[in-house]
C-alpha cells in the first residue's frame, strides 16, 4: 500500500531541507512576525553565513511561509537587474491585485514629457523606482496585502542595493507592510550593514548561521531518514554526527550517500555511514573546494600560504613581511578573499579561513603542487 520511499536528502544547493535543522527559533520567529500587523523588528533581517551554510534555503523558506501567510514575495539575487526584476516578480505574484501598468494613466496626463527629458539622468532613475514601488504599494494596501522582498548573496558594491535599501527605509517610515530579508557572505553584509547611506540597517535584526549543534544535526539526521523509510542505531548516528561537523552541506551529501547505500533495507548501519562519508566528503571538495580553489589567482595562493604558517588566526600586518609586498597590497587581496566567504576578519587586522575545512584542502593542494 504503501509507496516506496524516495531519498529525502538534498544535497543540492538552494534547496528547502526535508527537515531544517537547528533553525526552529529563527523559523518561530519568523512565523511569528509574518502572522502579526507588519511591525515586527524581524521584518528587516539579515542572515550570515558561509558558503553551504544554508542561507538560500533559508530564504526561499520564509518567503513560502510569506506566501502562505498572505504576503506577496519577490526572490532576487543580488545584481544590477535586481530592482526591475523586483517589479517583474511582484506584478508576476500578484497579478490578480495589480493592474500591470500602474504608470499608464500618469504618463498620458502629463508626466510624460518630464518623464523623457530626464530619464538618462540616474538620480532621476532611482526616485522612479521608489515611485514605482510606491503605486506598487499602494495596490498591495488596497487588496490588504504585504511585500517580503528577499536578496541573496548581497553585493555591497552595487548602487542597486543603496537604492533597495534607502527605498525601504521610506516605506517602513511610511507604515507600508514590507519585509526584507537579506542574506550572504560576512564580508558582504558587514561592508553593506556599514555603509553610510544603509545605516538604518544597523537597526536589521542580524542572525549569524553558525554551525549547527551535534545535537540539533542528530535530532535532524535521524527525522530525516525516518522520512525516508529508514532507522539507524546510536553507533551510526554518532559517526554521522561526527563527519557532518555541524554543517547543513555536508548533512545532505552524507545523508543522500548513506540512504541510496542502504536502499535495499530499512536499518541504515555505522559501516554504511563510514562508506557514505568517505563518497561525501570527496563530493563536498569536488563541488565546493575545487570550485573555490580554481578561481585563486596565483597571488591569492601566496597569500593563503602565508596565512599557514599560524595554526589558527594571522595578523595583517604580519603579512606583507611574509609576503614581502606593501600594505596596500595585502588589503587588496584581503578584500579579495573576503569577498569570495573563503576568509573572514574575526577582530580588525585578525584573518581567519571561515569556509570549513577548506584550510586542510588548501594545503593538501599546495603540497602536491610543491
Ligand atoms: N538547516 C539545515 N538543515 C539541513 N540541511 C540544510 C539546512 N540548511 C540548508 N541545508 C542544505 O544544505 C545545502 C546548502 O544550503 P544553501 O544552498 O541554502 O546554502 P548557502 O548558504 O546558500 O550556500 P552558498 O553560500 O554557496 O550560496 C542544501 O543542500 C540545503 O538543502
Ligand atoms: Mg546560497
Amino acid at each position: 500500500m504503501d509507496e516506496p520511499a524516495e531519498n529525502p536528502f538534498t544535497p543540492i544547493f538552494g534547496k528547502i531541507p526535508a527537515y531544517m535543522a537547528g533553525r526552529t527559533d529563527l523559523v518561530d520567529e519568523m512565523d511569528f512576525a509574518l502572522k502579526g500587523s507588519g511591525n515586527d523588528p524581524a521584518l528587516v533581517s539579515v542572515f550570515v553565513g558561509a558558503r553551504g551554510a544554508g542561507k538560500t534555503a533559508l530564504l526561499s523558506l520564509f518567503a513560502n511561509m510569506a506566501e502562505e501567510n498572505g504576503w506577496v514575495s519577490a526572490r532576487v539575487t543580488s545584481s544590477p537587474d535586481m530592482l526591475e526584476e523586483i517589479l517583474l516578480r511582484i506584478n508576476r505574484g500578484a497579478s490578480h491585485l495589480i493592474d500591470g501598468t500602474p504608470k499608464r494613466k500618469l504618463a498620458s496626463v502629463s508626466i510624460a514629457p518630464i518623464g523623457s527629458l530626464s530619464w538618462d539622468n540616474r538620480e532621476d532613475a532611482k526616485t522612479s523606482w521608489r515611485t514605482r514601488m510606491d503605486d506598487v504599494l499602494d495596490q498591495l494596501e488596497e487588496a490588504g496585502v504585504g511585500l517580503v522582498v528577499t536578496i541573496d548573496e548581497v553585493d555591497p558594491d552595487l548602487d542597486e542595493m543603496t537604492t533597495l535599501v534607502t527605498a525601504f527605509q521610506h516605506f517602513l517610515d511610511e507604515n507600508r507592510k514590507v519585509a526584507l530579508l537579506m542574506a550572504g557572505l560576512p564580508y558582504g553584509l558587514t561592508a553593506l550593514l556599514a555603509g553610510k547611506t544603509t545605516s538604518f540597517l544597523r537597526r536589521a535584526t542580524r542572525h549569524d548561521l553558525a554551525s549547527i549543534s551535534d545535537y540539533e544535526v542528530a535530532e535532524a539526521f535521524r527525522i530525516t531518514m525516518e522520512k525516508g523509510g529508514k532507522a539507524l542505531d546510536d553507533e551510526a548516528l554518532t559517526v554521522a554526527v561526527e563527519a557532518i561537523g555541524g554543517f547543513p552541506y555536508m548533512f545532505q551529501l552524507l545523508g543522500y550517500r548513506a540512504w541510496n547505500l542502504a536502499s535495499d533495507r530499512t536499518q541504515v548501519t555505522a559501516a554504511d555511514i563510514r562508506s557514505a562519508a568517505a563518497i561525501a566528503q570527496r563530493e563536498l571538495e569536488e563541488r565546493v573546494y575545487e570550485a573555490t580553489y580554481y578561481e585563486l589567482t596565483e597571488a591569492d595562493r601566496a597569500f593563503l600560504t602565508a596565512m599557514l604558517e599560524d595554526s589558527r588566526t594571522t595578523k595583517q600586518a604580519a603579512l606583507a613581511k611574509r609576503l614581502g609586498k606593501q600594505s596596500g597590497h595585502v588589503s587588496r587581496y584581503k578584500k579579495r578573499l573576503l569577498k569570495q566567504g573563503i576568509i573572514s576578519e574575526r577582530a580588525k587586522g585578525q584573518l581567519e579561513f571561515c569556509l570549513p575545512g577548506f584550510r586542510e584542502f588548501f594545503a593538501a593542494r599546495e603540497a602536491e603542487v610543491d
